[in-house]
């Protein structure tokens, strides 16, 4: 065992985090699904909704037989939808082609779908104590600063040596889970991006960031490359009921599967793609911009008026509903709708002044 492993592992035995929801009867499924919350989210965001995910589908039996509706209904709001589909599609290989026994191996485990070499490790390591190093963004910037790895760690070279030095750090079984945790741990409290602690790491002793005073500026950042803004439209048809028609979006393409307000990128092909009046008076609101990894969206809100109340909208593809505004969303809906519709509802749209502003 190395001088760094020994260290944090005490340091562990002191200072890690031992009593979050995933920790406890630590089965594979139960690890999956919290490793899979967890990448890029926040363990302070992730805790409710991994507890509430548990209570509804507390095994890989009863994830599998879902309805991706509801699987999706659990994830909203906590972004990467594709994270939501891929665990359910697991869940169903898992079933099928592994009988509902949770697969073992690297090999099985990354032929998963979401389920790469890293989140593999840690599935491996706390499921199953199997030595197998994992390398998350926290164990990256770790280990680029104990070792003052320069370049971006993203890069396949520097990705290499990355995985190397995890894998030489790794210790046997019998200690793999709690080095495992204490790492991430590590990462997640002391050596943070910005203001690290490095006056209580236990490996500050032979740091060659520290030594060098390259701390802040390691691991490099990614080169910048500026991505486009794409403007469109948010339909929000409300007929008068309040309700306001949902689309669920196609399965390829951002928020797949999730359900929104039509969205079109030219408002003079809404009359035919709506089956409304061409004369219908429309009303806009202030836009509303999202950024996802590849652009940056800026869609205006724009609320039409309709008799119609049954679901025939005959020129959108997809499925749609008519969402009552007095009624709790139970769909699953992208944060950002979300905020849409709680502020359709808190300005009840009921009145028939259209120029009322919003
Ligand atoms: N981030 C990724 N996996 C984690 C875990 N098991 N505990 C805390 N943070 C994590």
């Amino acid at each position: 065992m190395t001088a760094f492993t020994k260290k944090l592992l005490r340091w562990y035995q002191a200072h890690g985090r031992k009593n979050l929801p995933w920790q406890k009867n630590q089965t594979a499924y139960r690890v999956w699904v919290s490793e899979i919350m967890l990448q890029q989210t926040q363990v302070s965001t992730v805790i409710d909704y991994y507890q509430r995910f548990m209570t509804s589908f507390p095994d890989v039996n009863t994830l599998a037989t879902a309805d991706q509706d509801q699987v999706l209904s659990h994830w909203a709001g906590l972004g990467y939808y594709s994270r939501a589909r891929n665990l359910h599609k697991s869940a169903q290989i898992i079933l099928e082609k592994f009988n509902a026994v949770f697969p073992s191996s690297l090999e099985d485990l990354v032929s998963l779908p979401g389920i790469g070499k890293s989140t593999a490790g840690a599935i491996r390591s706390f499921a199953f104590q199997q030595a197998t190093p994992i390398l998350d963004g926290n164990v990256k910037r770790v280990l680029t600063r104990f070792c003052a790895i320069e370049g971006f760690p993203g890069k396949p070279e520097i990705e290499k040596k990355l995985w190397q030095l995890a894998e030489s750090f790794t210790p046997s079984n019998q200690f793999v889970s709690d080095y495992t945790q204490a790492i991430m741990d590590l990462g997640a409290t002391l050596c943070t991006r910005t203001k690290p602690k490095c006056e209580l790491c236990p490996v500050r002793a032979d740091c060659l960031a520290l030594k060098q005073n390259s701390v802040e500026k390691l691991p490099f950042k990614k080169p910048k490359k500026t991505i486009p803004t794409k403007q469109s439209y948010f339909i929000i048809l409300l007929n008068h009921n309040n309700q306001v028609l949902l689309e669920r979006r196609p399965e390829l393409g951002i928020w797949g599967g999730l359900w929104s307000f039509p969205e079109t990128e030219d408002l003079s092909q809404l009359p035919l793609r709506l089956n409304i009046n061409a004369n219908a008076i429309f009303q806009q609101l202030d836009p509303i911009s999202h950024t996802f990894s590849h652009y940056k969206l800026l869609a205006t809100p724009v609320i039409i008026r309709t008799q119609q109340q049954k679901t025939y909208c005959a020129n959108l593809s997809n499925l749609t509903t008519w969402h009552c505004l007095s009624k709790d969303i139970e769909k699953g809906v992208p944060a950002p709708i979300k905020k849409l519709i709680l502020k359709l509802q808190k300005n009840s749209l009921k009145t028939n002044d259209n120029q009322e502003q919003i």
